[in-house]
């Protein structure tokens, strides 16, 4: 990845990463959040170098007064002589190169401290791919040396809750006076809050506010040793408060270091499923959507002509390779012969096909062998006894077709069809076939001179 370097040293930017250099942190944010092609050979470069620094997730609705706090907690931690990077999220706002504006009057206040990094993520609107990208970012400031890496982000809707919930801590900043305390209950918040903030306590409503948390934190049922989140009260604005919330984060961490690794591991699983989903989507998206697919599909789904789990089906059953799932398909074609030596001659050395296995079925008196063809396979049938009824047949009607066997998924349904429209069945319910596959023959009269063979997997 040298071609990145800016500088003209020939130097890969992950090194310059973990050196802790801010303009190599910068360039590499960008590529994540780009998406870029480089990205993830980036992330993987640096991923052995991460898991040092404690993520510290903050959110809560616009106007909360978040960035000031963060800004508040930077200095606080910082005074601990620890390192403070920080992102901070706001979806709503259509950043454009205005992410870089607002940090550097975020900056100011930290103006000259390298031990501290700001930045903010321009979303360009892709929201599904945001939890990923912000944790990606917050994984550069981790395996860059930061000790603490906080992650901000505006609003209560589900991918600020994604987001902040994987964080080591996750804080809820409220504001007194904007109903937050209904906002709250409705986001679900209430679940992922380590420590609830109320911001802006100079405010009226901030003791009703405090109150109606608390109460709502009565009812939940917790154990001697559950955390019970702690309500604190600040004005980031002075500052106020702000050293009790870094005790309060000190006492959650204290408290957590037993659940710390699985948090983390949640963390992980939600990173590798959000991975592992927005692959497979880009793969169908490029592999298996024919152009234009989407659009007709939504018009169908617009119309009622079809529904959304039927289209996800059909396309999930063209990603995996089911060609579309078809709900009958052509298992073998049984031919019956006088000399199977002869057969196999012609099928395999004047016709260059396989044949790959051979079996006796004592029962029906038979031996037979398997030729596959495509997805098919025809199976050649001779005779062991005088009185086999492959002996009968060709003795009646000479060598030939003698069934064809259809796979379906059902037989029992495929049996029930064919009964209520009066179809003549050798077999009224399914008996069990070779290999323990269901099996049931429909008689030739009513298949219009073939024997008809239905046939159901046994499901691996
Ligand atoms: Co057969």
């Amino acid at each position: 990845m040298s071609e990145l370097t800016t500088t003209g040293e020939p130097r890969r930017l992950s090194e310059r990463v973990l050196e802790g250099e801010p303009r190599a942190i910068a360039r590499a944010i960008s590529l994540i959040e780009d998406d870029a092609p480089q990205a993830a050979a980036l992330v993987r470069a640096l991923f052995p170098h991460t898991g040092a620094a404690y993520l510290v997730g903050i959110t809560g609705p616009p106007g909360a007064g978040k960035s000031t706090l963060v800004d508040r907690l930077t200095a606080q931690l910082r005074l601990g002589d620890q390192t403070v990077g920080v992102v901070a999220v706001d979806p709503t706002s259509p950043y454009t190169g205005g992410a870089i504006l607002g940090d550097r009057v975020r900056m100011q206040a930290h103006a000259g401290d390298a031990g501290v990094f700001i930045r903010s993520m321009a979303t360009r609107g892709q929201l599904g791919g945001l939890a990923r990208a912000t944790h990606e970012a917050a994984q550069v400031l981790d395996a860059a040396g930061y000790h603490w890496v906080i992650i901000e982000t505006v609003g209560v809707g589900q991918d600020e809750v994604d987001i902040v919930r994987t964080a080591d801590i996750s804080i809820v900043t409220l504001v007194p006076g904007a109903g937050d305390d209904v906002q709250v209950l409705k986001a679900g918040i209430m679940e992922i809050a380590d420590v609830f903030v109320v911001n802006k306590t100079d405010r009226d409503g901030a003791d009703r506010l405090v109150a109606s948390l608390e109460a709502m934190l009565a009812l939940e049922e917790a154990g001697p040793d559950q955390w019970r989140p702690p309500v604190v009260r600040t004005q980031a604005t002075t500052g106020a408060g702000v050293p009790e919330l870094v005790a309060a984060i000190d006492a959650f961490r204290a408290h957590s270091t037993a659940e710390h690794m699985s948090r983390r591991r949640v963390r992980d699983e939600f990173r590798l499923r959000e991975l592992i989903a927005s692959r497979f989507m880009a793969h169908v998206e490029s592999e298996v959507l024919r152009s234009g697919e989407l659009a007709v599909t939504l018009d169908r789904i617009a119309d009622r002509t079809l529904d959304p789990y039927s289209a996800a089906a059909g396309v999930l059953g063209r990603a995996l390779g089911r060609g579309g799932s078809p709900p009958v398909t052509l298992d073998h074609v049984g031919i019956a012969v006088r000399d199977i030596a002869e057969a196999v001659a012609f099928y395999r050395d004047a016709l260059g096909l396989e044949v790959v296995s051979t079996e006796e079925v004592a029962a029906q008196r038979v031996r037979a062998h398997f030729v596959p063809v495509g997805e098919s396979s025809l199976e050649l049938l001779e005779a062991t006894t005088a009185d086999s009824p492959i002996a009968r047949f060709v003795e009646k009607r000479g060598p030939g077709v003698h069934h064809i066997t259809l796979r379906v998924d059902d037989i029992r349904a495929a049996l029930a069809r064919l009964t209520q429209r009066g179809v003549r069945l050798i077999d009224d319910e399914p008996r069990i076939g070779a290999e323990g596959a269901l099996v049931a023959f429909v008689h030739p009269s009513s298949a219009h001179g073939v024997l008809v063979e239905l046939k159901q997997d046994v499901k691996g």
